[in-house]
């Protein structure tokens, strides 16, 4: 078993938990954004514990599927809610989901043994613990924020019919430990 090298400029964790600040007032967002939280935590700690390509790839790959499903109830609810910055707000969705991608396919491309992070290179490692704090920040924290004001006009648990919420369900793979 290999130790893991000594890094000599080690990368900063960082850490968000989901509290009532963040909240925008509407349930079903609230509840995407405290999973994308934890998903987003679970990849950070994969990376920092340099553990296995295969269980980056699969963690990166729920975040994807995940973002897409709730990007896509977050427009939802923002139109039926009548709120003005939606095609702002969209493109910023789609910045996103293209970083996230070109990031993914930058790993992928990468000839490294898939049974470690070991072999990514340090940019490539900070870049993608960089977009995952710039997730959390820029997304949830700045710009989903801005929904609030909009958002208190209606209940806190309306949720329109084109906008299905499914409730983060805990059971996925990864998370149990072995
Ligand atoms: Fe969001």
């Amino acid at each position: 078993m290999n130790s893991p090298a000594m890094d000599p400029r080690p990368e900063p964790a960082f850490q968000l938990q989901w509290r009532e600040a963040l909240s925008v007032h509407n349930d079903a967002i609230d509840r995407d954004h405290r999973w994308l939280i934890e998903l987003v935590d679970r990849i950070q700690s994969l990376i920092l514990r340099r553990a296995s390509l295969a269980q980056l790839t699969v963690a990166l790959d729920e975040l994807a599927r995940y973002t897409e499903e709730h990007f896509t109830r977050e427009e939802a609810i923002q139109r039926a809610a009548g709120y003005p910055h939606l095609g702002e707000h969209h493109r910023a969705h789609e910045t996103l989901k293209r970083q996230l991608q070109d990031l993914t396919g930058r790993i992928l491309a990468q000839p490294v043994d898939r049974t470690t992070l070991d072999a990514l290179d340090d940019d490539t490692r900070r870049d993608l613990l960089s977009l995952l704090r710039s997730w959390l920040i820029d997304h949830i924290i700045k710009e989903d924020l801005q929904l609030r004001p909009w958002l208190e006009r209606f209940p806190r648990d309306w949720n329109p019919a084109d906008a299905p919420s499914r409730p983060p369900e805990k059971t996925h793979q990864t998370a149990t430990p072995g």
